[in-house]
């Protein structure tokens, strides 16, 4: 992390452990079960609709191998309410293959991540920082924008590439505080730093 971050790392984690959400289920603790299950649910359901299907799931196949044993038709079953059920058949899958390339064990190295199946460079980085507490941001879309308004200025049109936003989300990790960061960023970016109607006074 550069200089120009501390100041904005500093003010942004104590205001995520004041009022972000860091007691969702799949914050409060590091295992990568519950890193992936969260990151597939959310990509295209939103967090209040997440919470209660992420619970059931979790509570019904507790892990990689559970899951990997379980048939298509009981984790659809249990996926239903949230859609895009492709999503569940991808998180199958990697369940798999966890279970079967690494014994159930959710490998570091980032290069065996991004071959595990369903799992691309943004999931990477989440399984990174959310369950290894590793240097990486994971760059969606709220996090890209809310990068773009702090080091480039108001983004449409977009004055940077997505090649310099992720750099600029890279050198934005403070070391060793990348769980909470991540999550204080997508947090600001989903309430105050949002696409419509940011509210630039209260940041
Ligand atoms: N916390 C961890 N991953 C998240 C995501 N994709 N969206 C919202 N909160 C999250």
């Amino acid at each position: 992390m550069s200089g120009r971050w501390s100041e904005i790392a500093r003010v942004l984690l104590a205001w995520y452990r004041e009022r972000g959400r860091a007691t969702l289920p799949w914050r409060v603790t590091r295992d990568p079960y519950y890193t992936v299950v969260s990151e597939f649910m959310l990509q295209q359901t939103q967090v209040d609709r997440v919470l209660p299907k992420f619970e059931a799931f979790v509570r019904r196949f507790p892990g990689f191998a559970a899951l990997a044993r379980a048939s298509t038709a009981d984790v659809l079953r249990e996926w239903k309410g949230l859609g895009y059920n492709s999503r569940a058949v991808r998180l199958k899958r990697l369940a798999e293959a966890v279970v079967e390339r690494f014994g159930g064990a959710m490998p570091h190295d980032p290069a065996q991540l991004l071959a595990l199946p369903g799992v691309g460079p943004y999931t990477v980085a989440a399984i990174r920082a959310f369950a290894f507490d590793e240097d990486a941001a994971a760059c969606d879309v709220n996090v890209r924008r809310v990068v773009h308004r702090l080091v480039f200025g108001v983004e449409f049109p977009s004055k940077a590439t997505q090649a310099q936003l992720h750099e600029a989300a890279a050198e934005a990790v403070p070391h060793g505080e990348a769980h909470d960061w991540n999550s204080a960023m997508m947090d600001l970016g989903a309430t105050i730093c949002t696409a419509r109607a940011p509210k630039c006074l209260l940041c």
